[in-house]
């Protein structure tokens, strides 16, 4: 999952789709394409609409997204088309390319939606990211199990 500062979406991200999978059973994790944030936790207002459907991301710690994720990764979920484009320009070959993909593409296929950044708005904004993840994840999951 990778967002910009990896403090507000992609820990959000991460979360909630570690709560939709069998423990254990996959390794999921987070980044920004950012350096802004790395070793921060997740932003106050994205702990706390975790917090509120039951899930805790208060441990997450930020870092930067790196050429080794194509490695260690089989899918990367960009949040929005900026960090699409960012992650692109890190991918050696058509492999690390062809495991790009923009999350909001797992609800609305092929509209390439993003999922806003919402950092500089207000705690309605975490709200309306945490129902889009929601469902996106929801259909990531079914599709992984
Ligand atoms: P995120 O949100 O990419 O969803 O983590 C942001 C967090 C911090 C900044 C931008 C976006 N920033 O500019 O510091």
């Amino acid at each position: 999952m990778v967002c910009l500062g990896n403090i507000c979406r992609s820990p959000l991200a991460e979360g909630i789709l570690r709560s939709k999978l069998p423990y254990d059973s996959y390794v999921i994790d987070s980044a920004g394409t950012s350096s802004y944030h790395i070793g921060s936790n997740p932003d106050r207002r994205s702990i706390a609409v975790a917090k509120k459907y039951g899930i805790n991301i208060s441990n997450l710690m930020g870092r930067q997204f790196t050429v080794k994720d194509f490695d260690d990764f089989d899918i990367i979920y960009a949040m929005d088309t900026s960090n699409y484009r960012d992650i692109l320009h890190l991918a050696r070959h058509d492999e690390d390319k062809n495991k790009v993909k923009l999350i909001l593409n797992e609800v609305y296929p092929n509209q390439n939606y993003d999922v806003p950044d919402p950092y500089h708005g207000g705690e309605q904004g975490f709200e309306n990211v945490y129902k889009m993840l929601d469902e996106a994840c929801s259909n990531i999951a079914e599709h992984l199990e």
